[in-house]
Order: structure tokens, then sequence, then C-alpha cells
């Protein structure tokens, strides 16, 4: 599996804003959007295809490459804190649909449940899939939305996941049956509530308040 924490001080930048338990509601859930926008953007580079040709600019013919509409893209946030980082994700990409995926961590067992789901019952053949989810903790949630994009026929290498902090079970999980995964920072353990530590705190509650 990949695993990359892109070395860029805008990412290092948005990470400190979304640590500080200071952030109030509104900067923090911008500093998520932010944060994804750069992901997105890392994760994108020799992974989308592109189709070249030649126009007509004002100045005589130039040649060109434009991302290929025939290929399509998908973001698949993670409800509810996923919204908040994929919030600029169609400002990156051309061309994308966004699937919804609702699912919540039991705070007891932390398993876990799926409430929404908005995927098609089969992707589009070579669909690229970004799923979008802030905290990977124990990585329960994040291999239970792969499994279901796996099920609708997608494979690992058309699959990347966008994260803000991972820990050390989400990656150990993910290296079973992985692609790729990019993060803001990557944390070093749990607390014994399944937390990230240092983290960012509950990212749903201090996006949606
Ligand atoms: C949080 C977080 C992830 C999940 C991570 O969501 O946003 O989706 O927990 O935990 P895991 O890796 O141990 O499965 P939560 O269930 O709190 O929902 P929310 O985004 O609606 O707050």
């Amino acid at each position: 599996m990949l695993v990359y924490v892109p070395p860029h001080p805008l990412i290092k930048h948005w990470v400190s804003v979304l640590r500080n338990e200071q952030t109030p509601c509104p900067i923090f859930r911008n500093a998520l959007a932010e944060l994804g926008r750069l992901l997105i953007y890392e994760a994108s580079r020799d992974w989308l295809p592109t189709i070249t040709g030649e126009i007509q600019s004002p100045m005589g013919p130039a040649s060109v490459e434009f991302i290929d509409p025939r290929e399509p893209i998908s973001i698949m946030p993670i409800l509810r804190a996923g919204l908040a980082l994929a919030e600029h994700a169609s400002s990156v990409l051309p061309a994308t649909n966004t699937y919804h995926l609702g699912i919540s961590r039991d705070e007891e067992t932390l398993q876990p449940s799926v409430y929404l789901n908005k995927l098609p019952q089969k992707f589009p053949e070579g669909a690229r899939v970004f799923v979008v989810d802030p905290m990977l903790a124990t990585g329960g949630t994040v291999v239970a939305a792969i499994q279901l994009i796996k099920d609708r026929g997608v494979q690992n290498k058309q699959i990347k996941v966008i994260s803000a902090v991972a820990a050390p079970p989400a990656l150990q999980k993910l290296s079973e049956n992985f692609p790729g995964l990019y993060a803001g920072i990557l944390d070093p353990t749990l607390n014994a509530k399944g937390y990230i530590v240092p983290g960012l705190g509950d990212a749903g509650d201090r996006s949606f308040g």
C-alpha cells in the first residue's frame, strides 16, 4: 500500500489549525475543506487519465491535454465529517460524480454501521474513486466503505483514500487489502475510546456542531 503525506507547508498549516482545540467550528470546517483540496490535488498527480489533441489558440494551433471526460471520477465522502473534507473536490476535479455514504461508529463497540448508501449498483467501467474521510482510527469505517465499492465492481487500483489524520490500526487494516492513502498527518496512537491521539477530536462535531 502507498501511504503518502505530502511534504507541503500548506498541508502542515491546515493540519495545525485543525489540531488546535481553540479553532471554532466554521474555521475548522474551512480548514478541512482546504486540506482536502490540497490532498486531492496531490492524489490526482499521475492518476487521472488525459486525452491529447490540438486546438486553435488566439495565436495559432496548440497541443493540449485535458482530463478524459469518458473516464468518470467519483468522490465518495463518508458522512458526516467527509463532507467538509470533500467540499472543494469539485473545484479541483473536472466532471465528478458525488456518492454519499453515511457511516457512524458505535461509541462502545467502535463498529461501523451504514445508515445512508447512495452508491450506484455498479460503478462505471474504469471509474476512479476518491474515498474521503478525515479520521482513520481503527480503520473499521474506511474498510467497510472500500468493501462496498469493491462489491460494486471497483478494483484497488481505482481507489484512493483522502484523510486528514490516520493512526496505526487503520494503516494496518488498509495494508492488508488496499490501494493508496493520502493523509495530512500520521498520528501514533488511539486512546481507550478509540480516538486518535493527538488527533483533532471529533471531526464531525467540530465541523457541524
Ligand atoms: C468518525 C470519523 C470516521 C470514523 C473513524 O466518524 O469521521 O468516519 O469515526 O473511526 P474508525 O476508523 O475507528 O472506524 P463518526 O462515526 O464519529 O461520524 P461523524 O463523522 O458523523 O461524526
